[in-house]
């Protein structure tokens, strides 16, 4: 594993595969369309790609449901373009990290099959079996309904935290873990950078599986990432896995506080590398029902100041499995371009490592779903059948379900403004893309200056090329400001700043602005110079205090 400060320049792209690139012209993207993509990443100054699951899958949850942790799904390709993508990345100094979803697995995989079709199987101790009756315990399932289903002809129930075809294993068998442990070996000693390890805090439940006091999956979450066994697992990991390799370990973390996740990422006492929360996501609302600004802010504060100077600290506002974070935080209908800057600002120089979602360098937002056929997240389905079952109109569920869906985040790449973008040559995409990517596609935005893509390649080479974005410190300078988001990185002496008005009105300025390069300056979202007092909508500067100036500590 590597030290803390080879972590430093660390920041990772995301690619949902079946959405990048469709290589083999069959609707759906693959391996080889990363392949053929892997210029564009390159060009964005990004060296570390985290590919949502690639392993065989019945896709119940694309690709989180595993039927084999050792093949590639064929829907992406064959072992040959797996290894060709591990050597062409290779060449444009890019690593690959895989998403292994360890948790459970599909109900397809062999050894759930066996560990239902014969009680005395070794298997039937992988996963959580109970035997007919009531459901064993009152967990909810994160998809909504009971975490139990029934399985076979006998009434036998089995654990399930996700999806009903994603079996919980049973990570108290050391068995169980070796066979991960093995999976994973596989694939580092192909070359992988790492692995990003699905809802990794929630492997060791509580013994006996008892009743939880909530069993709302908001509730349950924070209580599974506290079992009992998780930093035991995770040393364990660390020792017959990733202490042998150069390669990250990055824990999904719903659940986990700081204090919790600074221990779990204590270079002392290896388990993981880096991990990501949640809180950031999902911020608390204001009396108007708004994202409270102050309590956002306070949520940089608390994690950088909570996983402090021996840890590092990721950076996350959006994902496969989250709307669009122009969508989210800024103002895609107002003031999409100012806003989708400011988000990436945010993003790649506060300080810890930050993770791209693909798209969010276009700016893309989220996509207007107008009938159930064309959702395909099984959490978003689920949703509108649990409506449904309810009472709820269609029309009602089918609103709930379009304003919750993954699919947001997982319409396909818009490459260029030909047919479906570009993005494949078969009739039809798996997934729709955004109805208006004409007006946001790579092609058009490559030759933008004024681009948010242009802006998120000048923010990258900014961070990648100065230790002050990697390693400086973070302060907020004005965390009861409403507005605004003022923060500091210093180090050695030297200090930089990033303001961003984060709304869609003029803000005042909390103090003297620079205004040009002149003054500091070295990037801004508008290219009209702006005033020393006020800021615009989304208005973002950031600049380095020079010494013996006025608005310097
Ligand atoms: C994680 C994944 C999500 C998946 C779930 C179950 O949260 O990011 O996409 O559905 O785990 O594996």
């Amino acid at each position: 594993m590597p030290a803390r400060d080879h972590l430093d320049d660390v920041l990772i792209y995301q690619i949902y595969p079946k959405s990048f690139r469709d290589g083999d012209g069959d609707g759906v993207g693959d391996l080889r369309g990363i392949i053929e993509g892997l210029p564009y990443i390159a060009d964005l100054g990004v060296k570390w790609i985290w590919l949502s699951p690639i392993f065989a899958s019945p896709m119940a949850d694309n690709g989180y449901d595993v039927s084999d942790y050792t093949a590639i799904n064929p829907l992406f390709g064959s072992m040959a373009d797996f290894e060709d993508m591990v050597a062409a990345g290779k060449k444009h100094g890019i690593r690959f990290i895989l998403d292994i979803a360890l948790n459970h697995t599909s109900s397809a995989h062999p050894w759930f099959q066996a560990a239902v079709q014969d009680a005395h199987s070794p298997y039937r101790d992988w996963y959580h079996f109970r035997p007919a009756g009531a459901p064993a315990n009152n967990w909810q399932s994160i998809f909504g309904g009971p975490a139990w289903s029934i399985a076979g002809d006998n009434g036998l129930q089995y654990l399930h935290l996700f999806d009903t075809s994603q079996p919980d294993l049973n990570w108290e068998n050391p068995a169980v873990r070796a066979a991960i442990y093995q999976a994973m070996r596989f694939w580092l000693d192909k070359g992988i950078g790492g692995f990003r390890l699905d809802v990794v805090t929630v492997i060791s439940k509580p013994p006996g599986l008892p009743d939880a006091p909530n069993p709302r999956p908001e509730a349950l979450y924070p209580m599974l990432c506290r079992g009992p066994r998780l930093q035991e697992f995770l040393r364990e990991m660390h020792r017959e896995v990733f202490a042998h390799y150069d390669g990250l370990a990055i824990g999904e973390a719903p659940g986990v506080d700081p204090a919790l996740a600074a221990k779990l990422v204590d270079p002392a006492d290896p388990m993981l590398d880096l991990l990501y929360h949640f809180d950031l996501v999902a911020p608390a609302r204001d009396a108007h029902g708004d994202w409270d600004r102050i309590a956002f802010k306070q949520v940089f504060s608390s994690w950088d100041s909570g996983i402090g100077s021996r840890g590092v600290n990721t950076i996350v506002l959006s994902n496969h499995d989250l709307g669009r974070v122009v969508s989210r935080f800024g103002d895609a209908l107002g003031f999409l371009r100012e806003s989708a800057k400011a988000l990436q600002a945010l993003v790649i120089l506060s300080r810890g490592v930050p993770f791209i979602y693909q798209g969010d360098e276009l700016g893309v937002p989220n996509t207007p779903f107008t009938r159930l056929e064309e959702i395909d997240d099984v959490w978003a389905k689920t949703t509108y059948r649990l409506k449904r079952e309810a009472g709820a109109s269609e029309d009602a569920a089918f609103a709930a379900a379009a304003a919750m869906t993954r699919d947001h985040a997982r319409t396909p790449f818009a490459w260029d403004g030909s047919r479906h973008g570009g993005f494949t040559q078969a009739p039809a995409p798996w997934l729709k893309l955004h109805p208006d990517f004409a007006s946001f596609h790579r092609a058009a935005q490559d030759n933008d200056e004024d681009s948010p893509l242009a802006f998120a390649r000048a923010l990258i080479a900014l961070r990648q090329s100065d230790a002050l974005w990697q390693r400086g410190t973070f302060t907020d300078l004005v965390p009861r400001d409403h507005d605004v988001f003022l923060f500091a990185r210093r180090l050695d002496g030297r200090e930089a700043r990033v303001i961003i008005n984060l709304r869609s009105c003029p803000a005042e300025a909390p103090e003297h602005l620079p205004i040009d390069r002149q003054d500091g300056l070295l990037l801004s979202n508008y290219r009209q110079p702006g005033s020393h007092e006020m800021l615009r909508p989304w208005e973002v500067r950031i600049w380095e205090v020079r010494v013996g100036d006025p608005a310097a500590p």
